[in-house]
């Protein structure tokens, strides 16, 4: 090649290369970045297509005597009763969208799907009555006061507290079977919460005393030195300590199975709120430091649906998990003193500005009214995978309006 052919081709080149910087530098001038949307926009987008899919979702199921949303699977809506440990939360669903919107639709529809539990408070053969009393009828008793709910949840304690065992120092989650003598699983941290409330409304301490005590042993057994939980620890009642440690939704015995988790620190920040008491707190500051350090917690701050799951970056996120964790951080947030306070709340903003993009959060009219995408139930299981799942829209939508009760304080302060 002659010399200049070649000079020439090498101007040529640096002229394209500066013109393509400098258009490149006037570009960013005259097109400014998209602004990132203000987090009260988000919220109220979100809480606006809460609401649009939940009277949906009301309106798919009302002529269903009996029927609680399940999921929406292969193009199909599947329903529940009152007896799964879901059932509570779609009518929790409405009382919140009713009380932040005053629609007087979605507290109608509220009141129809909360009936639709009230046979639950009967049952003994469940750990899950927390769950499925605190999210329809104590929200339906905290929006209106109407005393008909608190006498549901008062039942429903008592026969919560058949399954409470005070030498052991645990309530039992699950029955009896061939592997586990006596099993407590680490959701069970959630139907405490039922308990503290019941002592504060009765002043009767036995409730919050066994609350304590369950908190307290759990924290002696389930947890590993890194502060990630077991999900299941069965218990010897000949000798009262803790014959098996294992997983059933998780990936493996040792894994740290995410939605488990995410109820763990849920569980512990709410049994500080309630009882002011540190071990609690410290409790829950070890989790969340185990979960927010972990070096497989996506950037996005969803995780996948086992920390420890295999096929990591390939595996399937669980959005619910993302979903409790958001709301125990907005929570963990205004309790802790501490430093790492604005760590907690900046991680939850990024977790629900994660969840309402529309990789998470459904179109209007999609999925027959569910919310949240992307939910695990049990892999392992092969129940429930990679769909919307009733638990996950509820505490989506409990950390949103967390964050807006906190943006809206903020805001109120004197400058
Ligand atoms: N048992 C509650 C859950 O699947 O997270």
């Amino acid at each position: 090649m002659n010399i200049f052919v070649k000079n020439t081709e090498t101007m040529t080149r640096k002229l394209k290369r500066s013109f393509s910087a400098a258009l490149a530098a006037l570009l960013l001038v005259v097109i400014p970045a998209r602004a990132q949307e203000s987090l009260q926009d988000m919220i109220e987008r979100g809480l606006d297509r809460a609401a649009d899919q939940a009277l949906l979702l009301a309106r798919n199921l009302e002529g269903t005597p009996d029927a609680l949303p399940h999921t929406y699977q292969d193009g199909k809506l599947l329903t529940t009763t009152y007896r799964s440990w879901i059932s509570g939360f779609f009518p929790g669903v409405l009382w919140m969208l009713y009380e932040d919107s005053g629609d007087g639709q979605l507290g109608k529809y509220a009141e129809i799907f909360t009936d639709r539990v009230e046979p639950a408070k009967k049952l003994t053969s469940t750990h899950d009555l927390g769950f499925m009393l605190m999210s329809s009828f104590g929200q339906g008793y905290r929006i209106t006061g109407d005393r008909r709910y608190l006498e549901v949840i008062l039942e429903g304690t008592d026969s919560l507290m058949t399954r409470w065992n005070p030498s052991l120092g645990v309530m039992k989650s699950w029955n009896e079977n061939k592997r586990w003598k006596y099993p407590v699983i680490i959701d069970n941290m959630m139907n405490l919460e039922m308990l503290c409330f019941v002592t504060h409304v009765t002043g009767n301490r036995f409730y919050e005393n066994a609350a304590e005590k369950h908190a307290q042993t759990t924290i002696k057994n389930h947890f590993r030195a890194d502060a990630s939980t077991w999900h299941v620890v069965s218990y010897d009642p000949a000798t009262g300590q803790p014959h098996a440690k294992n997983t059933a939704q998780g990936y493996s015995d040792d894994s740290a199975w995410s939605r488990g988790q995410a109820w763990g620190l849920y569980g512990y920040t709410m049994m500080f709120q309630e009882t002011n008491n540190p071990i609690y707190l410290e409790q829950a500051r070890k989790i969340a430091r185990f979960l927010l350090d972990h070096p497989n917690l996506p950037e996005d701050k969803i995780p996948y649906w086992d920390f420890n799951a295999p096929d990591i970056p390939g595996a399937l996120r669980d959005a619910s998990a993302g979903a409790i964790m958001a709301s125990a951080l907005i929570q963990l947030s205004q309790l802790d003193p501490g430093p790492e306070a604005a760590r907690w709340l900046e991680t939850a903003e990024q977790q629900l500005r994660t969840l309402s993009s529309p990789e998470y959060l459904a179109r209007k009219g999609e999925m027959g009214g569910f919310l949240i995408k992307h939910g695990v139930g049990s892999l392992p299981g092969k129940a429930e995978v990679d769909v919307p799942l009733t638990y996950g829209d509820y505490y989506y939508i409990e950390a949103l309006l967390r964050l807006k009760k906190l943006l809206h304080q903020r805001k109120s302060l004197p400058l």
